[in-house]
């Protein structure tokens, strides 16, 4: 298969502005974009700079968006997503771009540990382990499966809008701690993603739940914790 890649190249050290820069390359019918983006790199242009790691879609490094959508390059085939032959191939968007499609995860990473992503447990250790019923697991596997890719964040136009925003990945996460039994710090949690840089900004505009790559539903547990800081405030709960 001949694929066309247009590549938003961008490399602030020489660069005055980003720019497209065009690859053609031959690849199997079963090639990922991630095989036809390091074939570039090994063949072509050396210089090209993206991060991946697992090639599996687990370590979550190499989202990107290709034709104008946020995805796992190495989970993507590009059978399944190139415009005729042609892909374009862009970095995430809201936040900076330190080299091509390698962007700087900084204040994603400084949202998410702003939620205090693990479990704080109050009160007696029990003997043996702490007990949550498969119910409630399900419930919560749902919200456990991120692997802070970045591409909901990149995806949500209210980031894009609103720097401070906490952004959907963070709340998702948030949420899989307030609705833990195991956690002791629900009214904190709630404290933090019901100020003005949370869950009441979120316009519920889908397109984090549209992405992930892994499924979670973002939207979802920002209206569950919606409803969990409503709740408090009636002293329901
Ligand atoms: Fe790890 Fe793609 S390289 S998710």
């Amino acid at each position: 298969m001949d694929v066309t890649y247009r590549i938003l190249r961008f490399n602030p050290d020489t660069d005055s502005a980003p720019h497209y820069e065009t690859y053609r390359i031959e690849v199997p019918d079963s090639a990922t974009v991630l095989d036809g983006l390091q074939a570039i790199k090994d063949v072509q242009d050396g210089t090209l700079t993206f991060r991946r790691s697992c090639r599996q879609g687990i370590c979550g490094s190499c989202a990107m968006r290709v034709n104008d959508r946020e995805r796992l390059a190495c989970n993507t085939q590009i059978s399944h997503v190139a415009d005729g032959n042609e892909l374009r191939v862009e970095p995430l968007a809201n936040m900076a771009v330190i080299k091509d499609l390698a962007v700087d995860m900084t204040p994603f990473w400084q949202k998410f540990n702003a939620i205090v992503p693990y479990t704080i447990h109050a009160g007696e250790r029990p003997e043996r382990e702490y007990l949550v019923s498969n119910e409630k697991v399900r419930h919560l596997q749902q919200f456990a499966g991120c692997i802070q890719c970045g591409a909901c964040y990149s995806a949500c136009p209210i980031v894009g809008s609103d720097p401070e925003y906490l952004g959907p990945a963070a709340l998702a996460k948030a949420y899989r701690f307030v609705g833990d039994p195991r956690d002791a710090a629900k009214k904190e949690r709630l404290g933090i993603v019901g100020s003005e840089r949370g869950i009441w900004r979120c316009h519920t505009i889908f397109n984090c739940t549209e992405v992930c790559p892994k499924g979670v539903d973002p939207t979802y547990a920002i209206e569950l914790l919606k409803k969990a800081t409503i709740r408090r405030k009636l002293g329901l709960g």
